[in-house]
């Protein structure tokens, strides 16, 4: 008898895909990354980032009023600071009445069930655009780490149920849990960028945050000394479970669809949740071909939201994910 097996049978219709489909998307599955700035009533589009917004603090609260009732319960906080208040030593970052420690507590007065997640690195508040301390050409790691405690700290007295840190220095997953500990701060989480790679997918978002680094005499033009090198797959392996020693909550691999390999890889070998973080060049490219009527915007964001989740991905960060739940709803 030809053929035994007939595998389309299981693709005859709607009803039947969705019955053997491997992969669920949810609202739960979502982090949603949002833009701070200074102001009232401020709504401005980032030029790189279509239908993507820097939200003021009055509109911060609409939008996660807004989040949490389309079931999206986790928010990731991102602040754009004012030239003024940069500087190489990151003092705005702990400014207990800094911008990102407002916005802390705004989400959590609109929404105080709403997961709030921080982004804990110095480039918004660098006048080079590093995320790190500069001296000499280099960028410092101890007296960084040093900084992104106390910055951790102060998202954690203000209110954050989690810290992110995103800016890839050695050793300060740790000191930021020895801190949390000593500090009585014993719940507030860690979700540690683990594997992120040097990437010319962050454009965009360093337009919304106007946080590139800067093209002057001895400072470097890229993050590529601290930031992983996208050829190489063991060391994300290695980076992930220092973190994880070193204590991290949740851990993340930063972009998403040029690294799905690396998701797998660290999905096949540690135990502890796993976000992706499908970054804004990501967002800009679908925008950008889908304007042009080359793309169908709706089908590839869902198509590559499965992908990712399908690649071992526990928590998805993506300034998609309104657009997602709208879709599956
Ligand atoms: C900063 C930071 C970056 C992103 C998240 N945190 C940019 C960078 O490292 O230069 C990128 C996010 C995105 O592109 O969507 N530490």
């Amino acid at each position: 008898m030809y053929p035994i097996n007939r595998n389309r049978r299981l693709r005859t219709n709607a009803s039947i895909r969705s019955l053997v489909r491997e992969t669920i998307i949810t609202p739960n599955d979502f982090l949603v990354p949002l833009f701070v700035v200074e102001g009232k009533s401020v709504k401005e589009e980032i030029a790189s980032m279509p239908n993507y917004f820097r939200l003021s603090l009055d509109l911060l609260e609409k939008e996660v009023k807004e989040l949490w009732s389309m079931g999206l319960k986790s928010v990731l906080l991102f602040v754009k600071v004012p030239d003024q208040l940069k500087d190489n030593k990151g003092t705005e970052a702990i400014n207990p009445n800094g911008l990102m420690q407002k916005a802390i507590k705004t989400v959590k007065d609109a929404c105080p069930e709403m997961i709030v997640m921080t982004d804990v690195a110095m480039d918004p508040y660098s006048i080079y655009g590093h995320d790190g301390i500069v001296e000499n050409g280099l960028i410092l790691n101890d007296e960084t780490v040093d900084l992104l405690t106390e910055m951790s700290l102060s998202h954690a007295e203000a209110g954050a149920d989690f810290v992110a840190p995103s800016d890839m220095m050695d050793g300060r997953i740790l000191s930021i849990r020895e801190a949390f500990e000593d500090e009585g701060f014993f719940n507030t989480g860690i979700m540690a960028y683990s594997a992120k790679y040097a990437s010319a997918f962050y454009g965009p978002f360093r337009d919304a945050l106007d946080s590139a680094p800067v093209d002057l005499k001895n400072i470097p033009k890229d993050k590529k000394t601290y930031q992983m090198d996208y050829a190489n797959r063991f060391e994300a392996l290695r980076e992930t479970e220092l973190d994880i020693e070193e204590g991290a909550d949740i851990v993340m691999v930063k972009p998403g669809l040029c690294y799905l390999d690396i998701v797998r890889d660290i999905k096949n070998e540690v135990d502890v949740p796993l976000a992706v973080y499908q970054v804004s060049g990501e967002y800009a490219m679908i925008k950008a071909a889908a304007e042009k009527g080359w793309l169908d915007h709706d089908a590839v964001i869902l198509e590559q939201t499965y992908a990712i989740k399908r690649a071992g991905a526990d928590i998805i960060a993506s300034y998609f994910a309104k657009d997602v739940v709208k879709l599956i709803s």
